[in-house]
């Protein structure tokens, strides 16, 4: 299976703070935003994964993690050059996924809980049809929202709807199989000029090959869409570490845990940052056997 990061985006809602540099690239409390999402697929098993940014931010994520061999994966790049969407992710990365299945993350999607890494490898192994996951919250206007039968069938998604109809939201990571290509490039941008991707997913419902698996009381996720949404982020991801001295989304760890990488090359990375909590964590992972 292959991965997909999608980090573009105009940054509007992020304003001041993104007018020169991408949104993915700001700290949530100790990391750039973009390590979260890329230790979701990294905890998923997927190593080769393609990162689409626009044309004025992909060379500063090439910059920060170049071709990925530092953490025992391959990473390549390709620019999108105006946010047509987020299926336009599958148009983009045609080539990339080639033949194989693919996993879709959004860049500015955190998610943290118990049994999440088993959640994820056990959606990589799906050969075919699709997985969501549906998530309870305050505000599903905000979001692809899933409808449900009365047996708790998921019927259909719609995008942002004045009235939802459940409090499920669809969060930004995405399991599809390979025909996934072909259905991205099959749909017509809607009102707002986009290539949905509740659209494929409507599509994966109709065609009952997709699976909404609902996230429940022991996984969080974040979407951080505004400043707010980005300081509970970190507010959260802070005391999480600082609690249980486990950290969330530290790419170096899941890659020497996952045994991409040695111990050695985890302790270069631990000097290299040797001045911050984070390097000093990394010297602590590579002396723990749990
Ligand atoms: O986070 C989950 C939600 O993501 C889903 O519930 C919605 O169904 C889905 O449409 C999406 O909604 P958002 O309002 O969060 O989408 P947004 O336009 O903010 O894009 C999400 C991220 O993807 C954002 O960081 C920018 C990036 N992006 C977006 C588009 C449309 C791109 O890189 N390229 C694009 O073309």
């Amino acid at each position: 299976m292959k991965g997909i990061i999608l980090a573009g985006g105009l940054g509007t809602r992020m304003y001041p703070s993104t007018l020169v540099c991408s949104k993915q690239i700001l700290s949530v409390y100790d990391k750039p935003l973009i390590y979260y999402s890329l230790s979701t697929l990294m905890l998923a098993g997927i190593t080769q994964i393609l990162i689409i940014s626009t044309p004025r931010d992909l060379k500063i994520f090439e910059e920060l993690f170049g071709d990925g061999s530092q953490i025992g994966i391959s990473l390549s790049y390709v620019v999108q050059n105006f946010p047509r969407g987020i299926a336009e992710a599958f148009i983009i990365g045609d080539e990339f996924i080639d033949k194989q299945s693919v996993c879709l993350v959004l860049g500015d999607n955190i998610f943290y809980g118990h049994g999440f890494p088993k959640i994820l490898m056990n959606a990589a192994k799906q050969k075919s049809g699709a997985t969501i996951f549906g998530c309870h919250v305050s505000n599903p206007f905000d979001f692809g929202v899933v409808e449900f039968d009365s047996l708790g069938n998921a019927i259909g998604i719609e995008e942002k709807p004045k009235q939802p109809k459940s409090n499920y939201a669809v969060s930004g990571l995405y399991f599809y199989d390979n025909g996934v290509v072909d259905i991205a490039k099959s749909i017509k941008p809607s009102k707002r000029g986009e290539l949905e991707i509740t659209c494929v997913n409507n599509i994966y419902l109709s065609q009952k090959k997709m699976k909404v698996e609902l996230l429940g009381r022991g996984l969080t996720w974040f979407d951080t869409g505004n400043h707010r949404a980005m300081l509970e982020a970190a507010n959260f991801v802070e005391a999480v570490q600082t609690r249980q001295d486990l950290y969330i989304g530290c790419i170096e760890e899941v890659a020497f845990r996952k045994g991409l990488i040695t111990r050695d090359v985890l302790l270069g990375h631990a000097q290299k940052m040797k001045s911050t909590e984070y390097g000093r964590y990394l010297y602590k992972i590579a002396d723990t056997k749990l």
